[in-house]
């Protein structure tokens, strides 16, 4: 069985969720609806994590993942840095799955 990072109503719809501590890597979620989307908590051009705050991924128009060091915007639905130093540079995904109310990492 895959490993459990929560239950989907643990992020808030429209919010994100994290650091989260897996394999030795910290991972962050977005949530919209019942999609969630994961990515390795670092950008692609210092490996810096993204966050402002725990639980702080997003940008204020909730749209876009943001770098809180530059404010570099990346895409919510596949990891593309739009605005910033990476721009074109891509998060690493996690795949996950999302099935009775979990959010477990995708085996
Ligand atoms: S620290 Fe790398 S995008 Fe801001």
């Amino acid at each position: 069985m895959s490993a459990l990072l929560c239950r989907l109503e643990e992020i808030e719809d429209g919010g994100s969720k994290g650091p989260i501590p897996v394999e030795g890597k910290d991972i962050f979620l977005v949530r919209q609806g019942h999609a969630v989307y994961g990515y390795v908590n670092a950008c692609p051009h210092i490996y810096a994590s993204l966050e402002f705050m725990p639980d702080e991924f997003l940008d204020d128009s909730g749209e876009y993942i943001v770098c809180a060091t530059h404010g570099a915007l990346f895409r919510i639905e596949d990891g593309e840095c739009v605005a910033g130093p990476c721009k074109g540079d891509m998060l690493t995904p996690v795949t996950l799955t999302v099935k009775d109310g979990e959010v477990r990492l995708a085996a």
